[in-house]
């Protein structure tokens, strides 16, 4: 999603943003509030906004924005697409992270993150019944999903994926799988949710879901935008939040996407992430099995079973912080600051090299 989608005040029930002297925002009310993105900075870019889009800042997690986009395609689901009420499904896909709240590990396919937290949310998640069989759908696979819907869409009001898996090790989708998403989602009447809270890719989803990077990490905040023929299926006092709409998050938020423009960071980060991968494989370290990912987020794959040594993904890990570099396991990702100086580049792959 552009910057430059993220939408001005729009809903006619949240005027309630005030102005002071100043022409700064001082105030902006959301108990009950319909969704929206408030700025306090006057002179934000809202002159090239579309107005079609609506936003809601609900605070500072992005998983508390995929419960919020659940209730959303639910709403949408019985307002819009006739789903008979009780009976609307999101599907996922295998391999997601979302976060950790009790509507996203529910749809998780991973152990860890969901022992001990049952009883799950119904009616969300990755698997679908195909003739007696229970069935996962896989991330770029396109078939499965053409399958699930196929089978179930008349009752399916969403389809949430990342555009690329970040938390199952920066797994990048062949070119055209979202495209093909898209148009699946199209054919059913079914919303594409996008959770870009890392990652993005050029297809237009019905709802999107931002956080992390909204505000540089500068500042909690986290955000869902959509059409306002979907996001106004909520009504104002159907959903809320103490923090949500906060004037300080969003006044982060809007100079962040300014930064981010201003600062050519995303060409910035495919150039210099195009070299960081091409460094690394040029290691030919015998212990990489394989390099991948986006702009400035990639990860290797660590051959375990090639080392001599007994050497682990964790330990290459804890080789590179003693070298400044923190990176994560098993698939070792790493995601620097968009701003990083090349010479800080360097100091990844001079770390894997040892
Ligand atoms: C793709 C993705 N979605 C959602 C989340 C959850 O965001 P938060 O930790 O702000 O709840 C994360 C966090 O890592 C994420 O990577």
């Amino acid at each position: 999603m552009s910057p430059t989608a993220i939408a001005p005040p729009t809903s006619p029930t949240n005027g309630a943003a005030t102005r002071n002297g100043n022409g700064k925002l001082v105030k902006a009310k959301n108990g009950n509030g319909a969704p929206h993105l408030t700025s306090a900075d006057p002179t934000a870019p809202t002159e090239t906004l579309p107005v079609d889009i609506a936003s809601w800042t609900g605070g500072a997690r992005g998983s508390a924005e995929h419960e919020t986009a659940v209730k959303l395609a639910h709403k949408w689901a019985y307002l819009k697409k006739g789903v008979p009420t009780g009976q609307a499904l999101v599907l996922s896909v295998e391999g997601n992270f979302h976060g950790r709240t009790l509507g996203v590990i529910s749809m998780s396919t991973d152990p860890e993150s969901r022992a001990g937290f049952e009883p799950f949310l119904a009616g969300v998640g990755p698997t679908f019944v195909d003739g007696g069989a229970v069935r996962t759908i896989r991330f770029n696979k396109v078939g499965d999903l053409e399958r699930a819907l196929e089978l179930h869409g008349a009752n399916v009001a969403a389809f949430l994926v990342e555009p690329i898996q970040g938390e199952a090790g920066i797994v990048v989708p062949d070119e055209g799988y979202l495209t093909k998403v898209h148009a699946l989602c199209k054919k059913h009447n079914v919303l594409l949710i996008c959770d870009e809270i890392q990652t993005h890719d050029g297809v237009r989803p019905d709802v999107v879901l931002l956080g992390k990077a909204l505000s540089s990490g500068v500042y909690p905040v986290s955000a869902v935008l959509a059409d306002r023929e979907v996001m106004l299926c909520i009504q104002p006092g159907e959903h809320g939040s103490t923090y949500g709409g906060n004037p300080l998050a969003c006044a982060v938020a809007l100079t962040a996407l300014r930064v981010l423009t201003d600062e050519q960071l995303a060409p910035r980060a495919a150039a210099l992430g195009a070299l960081f991968r091409r460094a690394l494989r040029d290691l030919r370290a015998p212990l990489v099995r394989a390099v991948r990912g986006r702009g400035l987020l990639n990860a290797l794959v660590f051959d375990a079973a090639k080392s001599t040594r007994g050497r682990s993904a964790w330990q290459l890990c804890l080789l590179l912080k003693s070298r400044g570099v923190l990176a994560k396991p098993d698939v070792v990702r790493f995601a620097p600051p968009l701003v990083i100086a090349e010479e800080d580049r360097g100091a990844h792959y001079r770390g894997v090299s040892c």
